[in-house]
């Protein structure tokens, strides 16, 4: 990796919240800045670069030229494909043609988070702004499918990592996304399983058995049919997850969450 060429970057940017990049500069394994300064070239992103406008534009069609087939592109956020794509329109363009533009001349795409998998809570039902995924507009790229929402930072980075040293994208689930990271289930890694083992459950969220730190699958949880690495990488530096803080999984890393049953019932 030490001897591998910086690896130009575009990250782009549709309909989303920005926290995958909040969660990206939040890793410390690796120290995302050493990715950032040593090993890529962050060519472009509206969220992190210091350039805008018509220069940061042109920074985007320079990279595509110079390095057309050999640049990675990382998307955030869905594409809207209902009325010509009116609702995300960046410097006269719509995400659907920055997207296509950018993704002919990428070597691989990284979707990053729900928003760029799946669509997301943008394309929640009935989907006003017709919110499409990635994998459902480009069918000729590899694409890394880097769930969850947003997904964990170690995670992210590891993710880039792997293309970095090895130069191709890493084993993909049945869902495009990293199977080092997405093989198993929450419920597999989850510090309560034996708890729902033993068929000890909190029964609500002010209860005794929610003191003693209970299985919170009666509140809800999907983590038995939820694929990710909360129950193993965590949060922030390794310190806490949904279910360690007293709240279920609500499922963030698969798709169609947002349609499923409600989080809560009264
Ligand atoms: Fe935000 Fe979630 Fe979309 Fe990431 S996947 S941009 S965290 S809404
Ligand atoms: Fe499984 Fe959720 Fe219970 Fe953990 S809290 S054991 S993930 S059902
Ligand atoms: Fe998301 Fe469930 Fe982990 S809600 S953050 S996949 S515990």
């Amino acid at each position: 990796l030490e001897k591998n060429k910086r690896i130009p970057i575009i990250w782009l940017h549709f309909q989303e919240c920005t926290c995958c990049s909040e969660s990206f500069i939040r890793s410390s394994h690796p120290i995302v800045a050493d990715i950032l300064l040593d090993k890529v070239s962050l060519d472009y992103t509206e969220t992190l670069q210091a350039a805008a406008g018509h220069q940061a534009e042109a920074i985007k069609e320079q990279t595509m030229k110079e390095s057309y087939g050999e640049y990675i592109l990382m998307v955030e956020g869905s594409v809207p494909m209902e009325e010509d794509g009116v609702y995300c329109c960046i410097g006269g363009k719509s995400a659907q043609q920055i997207l296509e533009e950018a993704a002919a001349g990428a070597k691989a795409i990284v979707a990053w988070g729900n928003c760029a998998c799946a669509g997301c809570v943008q394309s929640a039902n009935p989907n006003p702004t017709g919110a499409r995924s990635i994998k459902s507009l480009i069918k000729n790229k590899p694409i890394v499918n880097v769930q969850g929402c947003p997904p964990i930072a170690e995670v992210m980075a590891g993710t880039v990592v792997h293309l970095l040293a090895f130069g191709r994208i890493p084993q993909l689930d049945a869902l495009g996304r990293p199977k080092a990271f997405y093989s198993r289930r929450v419920h597999d890694t989850c510090y309560r399983r034996p708890y729902y083992d033993a068929g000890l459950f909190v029964e609500s969220f002010d209860d005794e058995n929610a003191k003693r730190g209970y299985c919170l699958y009666k509140m809800g949880c999907r983590g038995p049919t939820t694929y990710n690495s909360c129950g193993i990488i965590r949060w922030n530096n390794g310190t806490s997850f949904p279910i360690q803080s007293g709240h279920g999984c609500i499922g963030c890393s698969e798709e169609g969450f947002w349609d499923q049953s409600p989080f809560y019932k009264r």
